[in-house]
């Protein structure tokens, strides 16, 4: 009983300072935003603890079926938008397609400036998962991006002007940003992709006013020849073998950080190993750290105080990038600091954020490349053949994560964390011709990923595993499900909570819906004509609540898969209760028939023509069954067999769009072999 009532005084104490100084000045000074009233979204999880959980209630489970639409903004780009806006000051700032920057007014959608950072349209091959950006962070009077190419530039939040610029990567790797940069104290944090395309993970402290990198942490060890960086890369050496460093080794921090004030401690989450399996990657096994870890780390210095690793020597893309929250839960009658995180592997933790040492995990989905995390180790069991060293193996969750980069969000008032989850699987093997290109995926070398399926050993299959999307509401101190909603497709998006006892929620196939945080019985939902992945966000201006969500479907799922009928530009939608705006009508899909054969079709050429999709186009595209997303389904195409398609393929005609150019990678003969290949599939499409 006493534990309660001090802390209920200290919060109304510090609730009277957070008034007081947010007055005063309503920059980014992280003692403010330890808690927020919630009017403004300030910060990419809404408050320091990532909690995406906004104390407005206006809009609640009594009145939520009268929301309605008061203005849209159009991106006027397709491809994928994963950003959480910011609203300050009656401005909201965000990002879309090739890190391009908005701001807008937040009552009435009427564009105050952009920026676009005209990133190269080549560069969209470096990444994994589309052109995306996760958003913009706002600090004093400055919007700080990254951009797909490896700059983080500051603006002038006024105007948009550029302030400042910095690259941040080595252009010549496959690194990419897609993530949104965190302010702390005067330091602007920002890390990379490129993990499945062989790179060395990182990420960096700049000072905020100049521009000036103060500090970078390596993820993983570089070439033992060469002196460790500092002693956490020392450390790191002994968990290695082979030659790791030549392809990269991976550990990319691409996404999730939080930062706690009272500890001074930041928290980053760290990617897949680059090769994918380990065997290949650190043939003699290891750890491999700090692969797939949560990293605390000092941020003035950039020093790791403790790490945590939630798949040791990952060998299945299991990133523990996902959304790092921060909580204090009192478990075993003691109030704790705590840090949550649902990585990709399918476990739920719940982590002592002041030492790094595991309270407990879980499996939140259908899990079976591990049995179960033991406790006193902090380590998984894992299933002796997960390692698809001596056969193949159906594993569940797959590469795409049972969570992604989807943010959940955490409800106070009902201590639930509600993840926009996704039960898979997918089958891994062993590849028997994989070889290390140091070109990287960018020159055509192909994925980095080094699992294939050697056709002469055995499959391990499992009969209880499932696709499915799935919104689960997780109460992490019994570590177990409290409701469950299943959901048709697997890649929805984001999740925002309030304490009006609301959980908002977009969907694949277009609608966002509001749920009741108590039981996920649905109160509203409105078709929104394509896809969404980003989250929603709430703000209150002059006494009345918002609500926005951005549309825009891609996202490494998203290129080769989509549940509207068609695709539109990215769009910012805003609903008050009331609104009475016109929403998209459900568009109507066209009737498509699959390509007719143009030339006769050999088999020699079109295997030859399928090793080359694989290596070049299977990335973004699907040819035969299967419904196409941003890259179209090319078994549908009306350019195969005609002369446009080379126009497409060798000269860039569609570069301005993201669809590569192969000039000098891909000769006329191979084109022809492609083509081959595409009219082969459309002749089996059922
Ligand atoms: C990095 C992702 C990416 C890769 C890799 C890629 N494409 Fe594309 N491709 C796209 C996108 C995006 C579009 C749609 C462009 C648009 O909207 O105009 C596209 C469009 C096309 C089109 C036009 C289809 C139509 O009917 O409009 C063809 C043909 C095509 N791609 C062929 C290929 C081939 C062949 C390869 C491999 C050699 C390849 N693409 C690799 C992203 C990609």
């Amino acid at each position: 009983m006493v534990i309660p009532m001090l802390r209920k005084g200290s919060c109304s104490f510090l609730w009277l300072l957070f008034i007081l100084s947010s007055c005063q000045n309503s920059s980014n000074d992280s003692n403010i935003h330890w808690q927020t009233d919630g009017k403004e979204w300030l910060l990419h999880g809404l408050d320091l603890k990532d909690s995406r959980c906004s104390p407005l209630d206006q809009i609640n489970t009594e009145n939520v079926d009268s929301l309605g639409l008061l203005w849209s903004y159009d991106l006027g780009l397709k491809r994928g938008v994963e950003a959480t806006p910011i609203v300050s000051e009656g401005i909201m700032y965000f990002t879309g397609p090739w890190s391009k920057v908005f701001a807008i007014e937040a009552t009435t959608g009427k564009e105050v400036w952009t920026f676009d950072p005209e990133v190269p349209r080549s560069f969209g091959e470096k990444g994994c998962c589309d052109v995306v950006n996760r958003g913009v962070a706002l600090s004093e009077g400055k919007v700080y991006v990254g951009s797909f190419d490896g700059r983080l530039i500051a603006l002038n939040a006024e105007n948009g002007e550029k302030i400042w610029e910095t690259l941040t990567v080595d252009q010549s790797k496959p690194y990419t940003i897609t993530g949104a940069p965190r302010v702390i104290k005067d330091l602007v944090i920002i890390g990379n992709g490129g993990a499945e395309l062989g790179v060395r993970g990182y990420f960096s402290a700049y000072d905020k006013n100049t521009g000036e990198m103060r500090w970078r942490f390596y993820t993983v060890p570089g070439d033992p020849s060469q002196p460790a960086e500092n002693k956490a890369m020392q450390n790191a050496l002994s968990t290695w073998t082979g030659e790791w460093w030549k392809y990269g080794g991976g550990g990319t921090a691409w996404d999730a950080m939080s930062y706690d004030p009272e500890l001074n401690l930041l928290y980053v989450g760290t990617g897949n190993g680059s090769p994918w399996d380990r065997n290949k990657r650190s043939p003699d096994g290891g750890d491999n750290l700090y692969l797939s870890s949560i990293l605390a780390l000092n941020p003035d210095n950039g020093e790791l105080k403790w790490y945590y690793q939630t798949t040791p020597g990952d060998s299945w893309d299991f990133t523990a990038t996902q959304h790092i929250m921060l909580a204090d839960l009192e478990i075993d009658g003691k109030l704790q600091r705590v840090l949550m995180q649902a990585p990709k592997n399918g476990f739920f933790y719940v982590i002592n954020r002041e030492t790094g040492k595991l309270i407990s995990a879980e499996k939140f989905t259908y899990v079976n490349w591990a049995e179960k995390i033991d406790k006193t180790s902090g380590k998984p069991v894992e299933h002796p053949l997960a390692r698809y060293a001596s056969a193949n193996m159906d594993i569940a969750p797959n590469y795409d994560g049972a969570h992604n980069w989807h943010p959940m969000a955490y409800n106070t008032k009902r201590q639930l964390v509600y993840i926009p989850a996704r039960e898979t699987y997918s089958n891994y093997g062993k590849s028997l011709d994989w070889e290390y290109n140091t070109a990287g995926f960018g020159s055509g070398a192909g994925w980095n990923l080094a699992i294939g399926h050697d056709p002469g050993v055995p499959t391990i299959k499992d009969s209880l595993m499932s696709k499915k999307g799935k919104l689960i509401a997780w109460d992490p101190i019994a570590q177990k499900e409290a409701w469950h909603i299943d959901q048709e497709n697997v890649w929805n998006g984001g999740v925002l909570t309030t304490l009006g006892d609301l959980v908002f929620q977009g969907t694949a196939d277009g609608y966002i819906k509001a749920y009741h945080a108590s039981d996920g019985s649905q109160l509203w939902q409105a078709y929104l004509g394509t896809g969404i992945m980003a989250p929603p966000v709430t703000y209150m201006i002059d006494g009345r609540q918002y609500l926005s969500v951005l549309t825009g479907w891609g996202g490494g799922y998203g290129m080769k898969n989509k549940h509207t009928p068609t695709i539109e530009t990215g769009k910012v939608f805003t609903f008050v209760l009331g609104g009475d705006q016109k929403l998209p009508k459900p568009d109507v899909a066209q009737d498509r028939r699959p390509i007719k054969p143009k030339w006769e079709i050999y088999d020699y050429e079109a295997n030859i023509g399928a090793g080359l999709f694989n290596k070049y186009c299977a990335v973004c595209h699907v040819s035969g069954n299967g419904s196409g997303g941003v890259a179209p389904n090319l078994a549908y195409s009306p350019h195969i067999g005609s002369p446009t398609f080379d126009k497409i393929l060798l000269e860039g005609l569609l570069l301005p769009n993201g669809m590569p150019s192969y000039q000098g990678r891909i000769s006329e003969e191979e084109s022809h072999a492609i083509q081959t290949f595409i009219m082969a599939t459309a002749r089996v499409i059922k």
